[in-house]
């Protein structure tokens, strides 16, 4: 019963995205309201012992060989170490990554990284203080870049940059913020915004494009072909002539270009929600819910493991080719972002 998550175009997901939360510390304009939103009741998000268990299935028996967290902010749970110790113990030894806002970073981030921790990305849209409490709607600058450098320390490497470009006039202040990643040593990848917000106001004339990102980046920095090959990874990424990371190595920005330049046909990707939903992708229309087996009547342990991999296998190859965001056909999921981890 063993056996990769394929999907009927020959894809294999080898990658997952776990949202621990979809709760966080921040409440940026473009994800969701002032006020919040209606959180999962805390009875039906996966308890650390769930999560667990499931992870070491995904590693174990699916081929999953990288486990991103995500939120939400999952730094607001106070497992995530625990978590990531148990999936770090697994014989696989699958990398563990995490997407954060950088919120909590400065106490955790060194635990993290004993705790297992391989990698982080850290969202961070500008380097104006005024502009990052309007966006965020919190007055929190100093702290995320506190947070990014506790990772830095951490030893924490590569550390990945996230700017989503909220309006236009944004642009300017994206040389600021290149400028601040290329001297701390920082792979900044911009954006494009996507249709995932909680109000549905995405627009797509009013959304920054990522030709519109590179001419501003190529008007003051110097980009050349990247050398890496990309495979899945959804960031065109280019080389900064005559700047270096962290490590000496030379220096990266990229753009995420999910609307104007799907990357669907390499996707490699599945998901898990905080309450245990599986989605094959990030624009899914469906959903197949591990609860009902996982919290079932117990046919013993084994049998609750197999029936998991089983649903977990039939959901990736119900898998579309693409997402179509942006045509007429293309309905937003029910779900925001936050709920969906990304
Ligand atoms: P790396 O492994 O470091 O490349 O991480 P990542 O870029 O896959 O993950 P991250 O959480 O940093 O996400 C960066 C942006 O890519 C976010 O806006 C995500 O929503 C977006 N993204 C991640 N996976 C997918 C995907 O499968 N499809 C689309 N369209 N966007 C994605
Ligand atoms: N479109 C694209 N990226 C988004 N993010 C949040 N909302 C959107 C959106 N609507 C980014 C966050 C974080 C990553 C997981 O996704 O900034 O870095
Ligand atoms: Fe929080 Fe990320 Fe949404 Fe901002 S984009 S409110 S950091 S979940």
């Amino acid at each position: 019963t063993s056996g990769p998550l394929r999907d009927t175009f020959g894809r294999v997901a080898t990658d997952l995205r776990v949202s621990v939360t979809d709760r966080c510390t921040l409440r940026c304009a473009y994800c969701m309201p002032a006020e919040g939103l209606d959180w999962l009741p805390s009875e039906s998000v996966m308890t650390t012992a769930e999560f667990i268990r499931v992870l070491r299935i995904a590693v174990a028996d699916l081929g999953i060989r990288t486990i991103r967290f995500t939120g939400g902010e999952p730094l607001l749970r106070r497992d995530l170490e625990d978590i990531i110790a148990a999936v770090a113990s697994l014989p696989q030894g699958p990398e563990i990554a995490m997407t954060t806002n950088g919120l909590g970073l400065t106490r955790r981030a060194a635990g993290l990284v004993e705790a297992g921790l391989t990698r982080i990305n850290v969202s961070l849209d500008t380097v104006d203080p005024s502009r990052f409490a309007e966006i965020t709607r919190r007055d929190r600058l100093p702290d995320v870049l506190a947070g990014l450098d506790a990772a830095r320390r951490a030893g924490l490497y590569p550390i990945k940059v996230n700017a989503v470009v909220p309006d236009r006039r944004d642009l300017a202040g994206l040389v600021d913020l290149a400028r601040f990643c290329l001297d701390a040593g920082y792979q900044l990848r911009i954006i494009e915004q996507m249709p995932l917000d909680a109000g549905h106001r995405w627009d797509r004339s009013r959304m920054v494009t990522a030709t519109e990102i590179l001419d501003v980046l190529s008007a003051h920095l110097r980009l050349l072909p990247d050398t890496v090959p990309r495979g899945g990874a959804p960031a065109e990424t280019f080389l900064v002539d005559g700047h270096a990371d962290a490590r000496g190595a030379p220096a990266r920005i990229g753009v995420i270009a999910s609307v104007t330049r799907p990357f669907c046909g390499d996707c490699d990707r599945t998901r898990l929600t905080a309450d245990g939903a599986l989605r094959n992708c990030l624009f899914a229309d469906a959903e197949t819910s591990l609860m009902p087996v996982l919290r079932g009547r117990r046919d013993g342990e084994l049998e609750v493991d197999r029936r998991i991999a089983q649903v977990w296998r039939e959901n990736t190859w119900a898998k579309r080719a693409g997402h179509a965001v942006g045509t007429a056909g293309f309905r937003q999921p029910d779900r925001p972002m936050s709920a969906i981890g990304g």
